[in-house]
């Protein structure tokens, strides 16, 4: 949900600001703004639409300021429009503020600062926040240097829900004052200079050494210095930490869109998921977790818990957990589970999946299950991300930043470690299984096969080409390949604004085979030798009804009844999903591209989402 960028040292912050923007516009792109104190002034450019819109507004280039603060937006509260958009200032145009989250008692302190005589030119929530923090600056008569933290700490307190904010006061030239709530932000800290920004690999260019704040911690950066407190304005010591991925790991790297170079750098992300887990020798090892015989046994059910495309991937690792180790386990919707009131006690262990570890819900969720005595493990691909400081275990995927919010490969490195995940618990529970030492051999042969999925392409972008046009696509499986129809479904939806259904093949008939008509588009995917027949024969309901249909497949199948047929390399049924969804990305991202649209920003949606 809306990125937020800041800088101060000794360059013009304007470009650097932009230049940052444009890094993080995956998290929201409706409008975009930059705020610098130019000659003891704020000074504020903005406007609705994309961020590069920037660079067309009259004296942008002319800024001096060598500190400033950026927002790109993803509207909550007020349509997308120049007024609306970030940076906001106060009445006297002494401060200036951008802000990541939901203000969720804005209305009552409007109306108190209405009330005090304030005036408000957005329907935003944050325009509440430089002029709650003009309130107390201005009652308080001692003017020492910390008069600007006291007044934005002050203000601070009294909001409600989440939140990242950067300010600016022209009174404080030299300092920028920063908290968090909920809310991603990083501090990156670089010679003579210091930045900040909602996302490590929007700044990884300039520095690889990060602070990470918690919540109600603030952060006053100057040029040379960053100075920590806690919510009582303690000073609290901090130190550095640093990040590992390299910065063109965030960069394009020659391919046309960051969907595509992530759909092919799956291979690369799943080898460094396996890692030190699985060795050559089959053994498998989790050194951030101590989990023993009796409480794996003495459990009474593991739920995973996430949403999109994490909670797909728990899916995946349900039938795998109930088969290997005989444990029960549902999988759950975050933003559901939270308000069901869920069967958790200290006898459940509760897995949340989460790429970006900044999804509102799924960090709701996690309180919620360990305030009911559950042990908790999040599976995320950021370190130091909100949730890993909730949870009693962090296990990280390691597939290097997603920047396309179409999720890929964080989707398929979550499989696989969950899959290791399987495997392990299995192997502490000492269950004595043949398909355990399969799937452990299958896993490491993984990074491979994919490889060879994605060597020929031509089918499917052919295929992408014939029904680009088409207003509904059907994806079916059954079993485990039903986790993938969904996988594939949400893709297409997300990136190519068809409209797709996926449905368990045996469910059809039971109401949306009425859909089906002559010419329409179904996916069918079987690589469950058990269920082929019983797949072949629900797609045979289809094609009798007029359907074309695309098949992914690891079987030996009777191709020429379908229309066109892709086969992916053979591998364990537990861990198909890794190897079959690769086609179907591409699928996505064929289509998208043949309507011409931003593969990579799709329209409505944000990468990670932080309100609830
Ligand atoms: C957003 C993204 C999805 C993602 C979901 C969960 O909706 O657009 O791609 O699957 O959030 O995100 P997380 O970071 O928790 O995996």
């Amino acid at each position: 949900m809306c990125g937020i960028v800041g800088y101060i040292g000794n360059k013009k912050a304007g470009p650097i600001l932009i230049n940052g923007l444009l890094r993080l516009e995956y998290r929201g792109y409706d409008s975009a703004g930059i705020s610098t104190i130019e000659k003891d002034k704020i000074s504020i450019m903005k406007d609705k639409g994309r961020v590069k819109n920037l660079y067309n507004l009259p004296g942008i280039n002319d800024l001096e300021g060598t500190i400033g603060i950026a927002h790109t937006r993803w509207a909550t509260h007020g349509k997308p429009s120049k007024e609306n958009a970030h940076p906001h200032m106060d009445n006297s145009k002494t401060f200036s503020v951008v802000h990541n989250g939901i203000i969720e008692n804005y209305h009552e302190l409007r109306e108190f600062l209405s009330s005090n005589g304030y005036k408000f030119y957005s329907d935003t929530d944050t325009e509440i926040i430089p002029n709650l923090v003009h309130y107390y600056y201005s009652k308080d008569e001692n003017n020492d240097e910390f008069k600007f933290l006291r007044a934005f700490k002050n203000a601070c307190s009294r909001l409600l829900g989440s939140f990242a904010i950067e300010i600016l006061c022209k009174d404080y030239p030299n300092n920028m004052i920063v908290v968090r709530k909920d809310s991603p932000l990083v501090i990156g800290k670089s010679d003579g200079e210091n930045y900040l920004s909602s996302d490590i690999p929007a700044i990884l260019s300039f520095t690889r050494n990060f602070y990470l704040l918690n919540d109600y911690e603030y952060a006053v950066l100057s040029r040379d210095n960053v100075k920590f407190y806690d919510k009582d304005l303690n000073e609290i010591n901090k130190k550095t930490e640093t990040i590992e991925w390299n910065a063109s790991s965030a960069e394009k790297d020659g391919y046309q869109d960051f969907m595509l170079k992530e759909i092919y750098e799956q291979p690369t992300a799943i080898r460094e998921t396996i890692g030190s887990k699985l060795n050559e020798k089959l053994e498998c090892s989790f050194e951030e977790l101590d989990f023993t015989k009796d409480y794996l046994k003495g459990l009474n059910k593991i739920y995973f818990i996430a949403c999109g495309t994490a909670m797909h991937a728990g899916l995946a690792g349900k039938n795998m957990m109930e088969k290997l180790c005989k444990i029960p386990t549902e999988v759950d919707i975050a933003s559901e589970f939270r308000y069901r009131n869920p069967l958790v006690d200290d006898k459940t262990l509760c897995i949340f999946i989460s790429q970006s570890g900044e999804t509102a819900d799924t960090i709701a969720a996690l309180k919620l299950a360990k305030s009911n005595g559950a042990k908790t493990i999040v599976i995320t691909n950021v370190i130091g991300s909100s949730i890993t400081r909730e949870a009693d275990y962090s296990i990280y995927t390691h597939a290097g930043p997603e920047i396309a919010v179409a999720s890929t490969k964080a989707y398929t490195s979550q499989v696989v470690l969950i899959s290791l995940l399987c495997v392990y618990f299995a192997d502490v529970l000492g269950m004595d299984n043949p398909n355990v030492t399969n799937l452990k051999e299958e896993i490491l042969m993984l990074p491979k096969k994919l490889e060879e999925t994605l060597k020929d392409t031509k089918k499917i972008k052919d295929f992408a080409k014939k029904v680009y046009q088409e207003q509904d696509i059907f994806f079916l499986g059954r079993g485990i390949d039903e986790t993938t129809a969904r996988e594939a479904s949400l893709k297409l939806k997300e990136i190519s604004y068809i409209h797709s259904e996926s449905y368990a093949a045996g469910e059809l008939k039971h109401g949306a085979i009425a859909l089906i008509e002559n010419g329409v588009t179904v996916v069918g995917i079987m690589t469950d030798p058990n269920l082929v027949d019983k797949m072949v024969s629900n797609l045979q309901e289809v094609i009798t009804r007029g359907a074309k249909t695309l098949i992914i497949t690891n079987q030996d199948i009777d191709e020429k009844r379908f229309d066109v047929v892709i086969n992916v390399p053979k591998t364990s049924p537990f861990i198909s999903p890794i190897l079959a969804i690769v086609p179907l990305q591409l699928f996505a991202y064929y289509i998208s591209k043949e309507k011409g649209l931003d593969v990579d920003k799709p329209r409505n949606l944000a990468k990670s989402v932080t309100v609830e």
